[in-house]
């Protein structure tokens, strides 16, 4: 079933270069405010990598070039070789505001994305199936004929997330997509992205504040030095295997060492500003 619903019309990679991006905006007054850098990097095929990063670095403005929302003062992001000049149904986003219809039900808003987005390939029966196929896969099954008024934070953004997975994009960019929750909630969210990121072969871009989050969830994160000019200042690789647990991760030595490497770069951040890849162990890729 989920072999059949998900994965058939995925043909394409979904591999991504980002190639000498910079990015400034005009501020009020007229001062030019350069908000990126030069960045490159490369993202495999599948890959899992984190953005983290002090806040006002530019990581909502690096995810919004990479989706094609923004455009790079210089530079270029390429899909499987290919350009990425507008937003594409291959790329998809879930923000941390999850920006559900009101009057639709939690499955009318799935359903509206889908036939928003062309994926005319599947009949109403198919979209129908696929909608409700990843509401349950975010537990949300039960809840799927309540309006967003009806849903708690946690679920709406729980239906922002079957959302996006429903569109069947070879690209996941997630900003912050838990960053409004309760602890608990987060913590319950987290693991279920855990579970369909490992189920999924597609290629994902988080960007989070939280440390946890990105050891537990990715291959590779990338620490993004503070502004003006943020530039990718630390590359770390993520060695746990898959799948992963929580609880074994939390206790390994290696984690906690890597959590206080990562958190030790976060703080460092604000004062470097010159590129320094330092992979300092080996990914599972
Ligand atoms: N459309 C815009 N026009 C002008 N300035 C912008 C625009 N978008 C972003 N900026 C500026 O770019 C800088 C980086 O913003 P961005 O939202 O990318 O940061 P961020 O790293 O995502 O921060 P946070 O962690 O708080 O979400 C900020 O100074 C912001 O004011
Ligand atoms: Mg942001």
């Amino acid at each position: 079933m989920r072999n059949q619903l998900v994965s058939s019309s995925k043909t394409q990679a979904g591999s991504i270069e980002i190639a000498n991006i910079t990015k400034g905006f005009q501020r009020r007054g007229g001062a030019f405010h350069q908000v990126l850098g030069e960045i490159s990097c490369t993202v495999a095929d599948g890959e899992f990598v984190t953005i983290i990063g002090p806040s006002g670095s530019g990581k909502s403005t690096l995810l919004k070039i990479i989706a094609g929302l923004e455009t790079p003062d210089q530079g270029g992001v390429y899909l499987a070789g290919q350009p990425v000049t507008a937003p594409s149904r291959r790329l998809g986003v879930v923000f941390q505001q999850h920006v559900l219809l009101p009057w639709l039900t939690a499955k009318q808003n799935v359903l509206f994305a889908l036939e928003a987005n062309g994926t005319s390939a599947r009949t109403a029966e198919e979209r129908n199936e696929l909608a409700e196929y990843w509401l349950e896969q975010v537990q949300l099954l039960d809840a799927q004929d309540l309006k967003p008024g009806q849903l708690s934070g946690g679920m709406q953004q729980r239906v922002g997330i079957a959302r996006a997975f429903a569109l069947e994009s070879d690209v996941l960019l997630l900003d912050e997509p838990l960053g409004a929750l309760d602890a608990l909630t987060r913590h319950d969210l987290q693991q279920q992205l855990v579970y369909l990121s490992e189920h999924e072969s597609r290629t994902f871009i988080l960007v989070t504040h939280s440390v946890d989050e990105a050891l537990l969830l990715s291959d590779r994160v990338l620490v993004l030095s503070a502004g003006p000019a943020a530039v990718i200042q630390q590359e770390l690789h993520i060695p746990f295997a898959r799948p992963r647990d929580r609880q074994t991760l939390e206790q390994s030595p290696e984690y906690l060492e890597l959590r206080r490497h990562l958190l030790d770069a976060l703080t460092r951040g604000t004062q470097e500003q010159k590129m320094g890849m330092q992979p300092i162990a080996d990914g599972r890729k």
